[in-house]
């Protein structure tokens, strides 16, 4: 049993209920996803081999405070960050450190920042410097991955398409899909209702409403889709140490498809490619 309710008519004490969001809400989103944006924007020109994770993220901080707003992640459950960074075989939760990148790496940085209490959420895979051909295939199945996930968000569609539709093609490019995380139910509370997973079948699930507000962020593997949590309480990395990309927006159901709060207002939701395109 799904219960929905207008976002802004009833204070939530419990889960279970997936809010509904008006006009109102979806510029509350809008504002906080294109900010969030051009915090990743800026990360394109700073992320080069020798900067290290703890100087992104002290960027980013200021960057926030700057703008009036505050990263989700600082004294989230314990997380002490503004960003997450993770690098190559970490799938998600990297905490940022004094360790250069170094070329070849590829790192996945994940920002949420809170605007007037309404959250955007968006992560990108960045190159450092030149990487290898598999690490670039990996990038690119990542993102056609995400698109094809946000093709199937339109009222009528069920959750289990956008999980299946991935699952489907990042399979078929022999890689696999994280089961571990899931997109989530974003807005005025960082997680919310419903999860997405990015695994799934075909027409089962909830079916999707105008006005449902979440995140798609697969993880995509080159190995085995298992992972562990480090001594840290955070870091996930892949059990067989393979390599493992993610990306991820916030978008919200429309009439007839969906709104995404967090494209890149330069075009950068994917580095690598407009790095190509640069060139
Ligand atoms: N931004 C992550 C997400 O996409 C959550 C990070 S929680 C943290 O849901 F504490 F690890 F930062
Ligand atoms: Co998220
Ligand atoms: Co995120």
């Amino acid at each position: 049993m799904v219960t929905y309710i207008e976002a802004n008519k009833t204070k939530r004490k419990t889960l279970g209920i997936i809010p509904l969001y008006d006009e109102e809400g979806f510029a509350k989103m809008r504002k906080a996803g294109q900010l969030t944006a051009q915090a990743l924007d800026i990360l394109f020109e700073k992320v080069r081999p020798g900067v290290t994770t703890l100087e992104l993220d002290r960027i980013i901080f200021e960057f926030a405070k700057d703008n009036g707003a505050i990263p989700a992640t600082i004294f989230y459950r314990g997380y002490r960050h503004s960003i997450c960074t993770s690098i190559n075989h970490v799938v998600c939760h990297g905490i940022p450190s004094n360790k250069p990148l170094r070329e070849g790496d590829i790192v996945n940085i994940d920002i949420t920042l809170i605007v007037d209490g309404w959250h955007g959420d968006s992560s990108r895979l960045y190159p450092v410097g030149n990487i290898s051909r598999k690490a670039e295939r990996l990038i690119e199945i990542t993102y056609e991955a995400i698109k094809r996930g946000i093709e199937q968000v339109k009222p009528g569609n069920k959750i289990g398409d956008i999980g299946a539709a991935i699952q489907q093609y990042v399979e078929s490019q022999r890689a696999s899909v994280v089961r571990d995380f899931v997109g989530h139910g974003v807005g005025q509370r960082f997680h919310d209702e419903p999860n997405i997973p990015h695994f799934g079948t075909k027409g089962t699930g909830i079916e999707l409403r105008e006005g449902m507000i979440f995140t798609i962020e697969p993880m995509v593997n080159l190995g085995r889709p298992n992972v562990k949590i480090l001594a840290d309480g955070w870091t996930a990395v892949t059990r067989d140490r393979s390599l493992s990309a993610q990306c991820e927006h916030s978008l919200g159901v429309t009439k007839d498809g969906c709104e995404i709060f967090t494209n890149s207002p330069k075009g950068l939701f994917n580095p690598l490619e407009a790095q190509k395109n640069n060139k």
